[in-house]
C-alpha cells in the first residue's frame, strides 16, 4: 500500500462505574462516568513502503506486528479488526499507543487504548467511525480481556458521557441535575475484572437465588441513584455508594485494602464510597463534598498509591 497518508491521531477518557458493577453483567442497570484527566492517545504515522504496521506499545516497552503477533494478543487484534471493518489492506505505518491511566486500576485503561487505535487506525485508513461502530469493535475486544464483559465500559468510554447502561436495552446518557465531585483513590493492588468476573459467576451458579437477589437490589440502587443524579440531589448517592459496596462485599469482589480505603473516606468526611469497577484490587470511589483536599490526603495517608478527583458534569470535559 502506498504512503500518501497524514498522520492521525485520537485519544479516549479513562472511566468509573458510580453503581451496578457486576450486577450489570447479570441484565441488571449501571452508572457509568467517564473521568477525563487520564487518558489513552493512539498515534500513527505513515512507514515506508512494505514495512506494513508496526504497534509501539510505549508504556508496555513492547512492539506488536500484526504478521507475528498471536490472534489473542488485544492491540494487534483490534487493528485487524478495524481493517476488516474498513476493508483495508494492511498500511505500512507505525502505530504508537500512549496511556496515563494505571493499568488494572479498574479505571478502564485497557478499553481506552482499544478505543484511541481503533478510532486514530481508522482515520488513518480514511473510513473514519461512528461512535456506535467504534463501541461496538471495542466491545470484541473486551471480550479478548474480561470473557464476558456487559459492555458498560465501550460505551461509556467511546461516547465519553455518563451513561445509565443495561445490557440489550438502548443505552442512556444522563442529565447530571446538578454537578458533583468523585474522589477515586487507587488501592496499589492491580485488579483482575476477568478473575472477578468468574469469581461472580461461579459463587452465581453456586447459589443462583441468593446472588440474583442481590444483583436486583443493586440494580434497583442503581435506578435510583439515576434518580437522584437527573434531579439534582447528588448528596443523597453517599449511602446508595455504602449499600452497593456492602452488596459487592457480599458476593466476594472486595478486599481488604479496599475496604479499609472505604472506611477512611467515609471517615475522613465523604458522604458516602465504595469499591468501584471489577474489584479484587484497583480503585474505590468516594462521594465528596467538602474538606476534598483533607479527605484525599488522608487515603493517601492510609495506603492510597494515588487520588484524583473527577467533577460529574453534562460536559464532555471534566476539567
Ligand atoms: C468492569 O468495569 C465492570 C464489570 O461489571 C464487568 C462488566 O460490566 O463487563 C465488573
Amino acid at each position: 500500500m502506498s504512503t500518501n497518508h497524514a498522520t492521525r491521531s485520537a485519544f479516549a477518557p479513562g472511566k468509573v462505574i458510580l453503581f451496578g458493577e457486576h450486577a450489570v453483567v447479570y441484565g441488571q442497570p449501571a452508572i457509568a462516568v467517564p473521568v477525563t484527566q487520564v487518558k489513552a492517545s493512539a498515534t500513527v504515522t505513515p512507514a515506508s513502503p512494505g514495512s506494513g504496521l508496526t504497534i509501539v506499545a510505549s508504556d508496555l516497552g513492547a512492539d506488536f506486528r500484526l504478521d507475528t503477533a498471536p490472534p489473542d494478543e488485544p492491540l494487534t487484534a483490534a487493528a485487524r479488526l478495524t481493517l476488516f471493518h474498513c476493508s483495508t489492506a494492511e498500511p505500512d505505518a507505525t502505530l504508537t499507543l500512549r496511556s496515563t491511566i494505571p493499568i488494572a486500576s479498574g479505571l478502564g485503561s485497557g478499553t481506552a487504548v482499544s478505543t484511541a487505535l481503533i478510532r486514530a487506525l481508522a482515520e488513518f485508513l480514511g473510513c473514519p467511525m461512528e461512535t456506535a461502530g467504534l463501541s461496538a469493535l471495542v466491545f470484541e475486544i473486551e471480550k479478548i480481556h474480561h470473557g464476558t464483559p456487559s459492555g458498560i465500559d465501550n460505551t461509556v468510554i467511546a461516547y465519553q458521557k455518563p451513561v445509565y447502561y443495561r445490557k440489550g436495552t438502548p443505552y442512556e446518557f444522563l442529565e447530571i441535575g446538578e454537578k458533583f465531585s468523585v474522589l477515586i483513590a487507587y488501592s496499589g493492588m492491580p485488579g483482575n475484572t476477568r478473575e472477578a468476573v468468574e469469581g461472580v459467576r461461579e459463587r452465581w451458579q453456586k447459589e443462583p437465588d441468593r446472588y440474583n437477589q442481590i444483583f436486583s437490589r443493586i440494580g434497583e440502587i442503581s435506578q435510583e441513584a439515576k434518580v437522584i443524579i437527573e434531579t439534582g440531589n447528588p448528596d443523597h448517592l453517599g449511602s446508595l455508594m455504602n449499600e452497593n459496596h456492602e452488596l459487592l462485599q457480599e458476593i466476594g469482589v472486595s478486599t481488604p485494602e479496599l475496604d479499609q480505603l472505604v472506611f477512611e473516606a467515609r471517615n475522613a468526611g465523604a458522604l458516602g464510597a465504595k469499591l468501584s469497577g471489577g474489584g479484587l484490587g484497583g480503585h474505590i470511589i468516594a462521594l465528596v463534598k467538602s474538606n476534598i483536599d483533607f479527605i484525599s490526603g488522608e487515603l493517601e495517608k492510609k495506603g492510597a498509591i494515588s487520588t484524583l478527583i473527577t467533577p460529574v458534569t453534562n460536559r464532555n470535559s471534566n476539567r
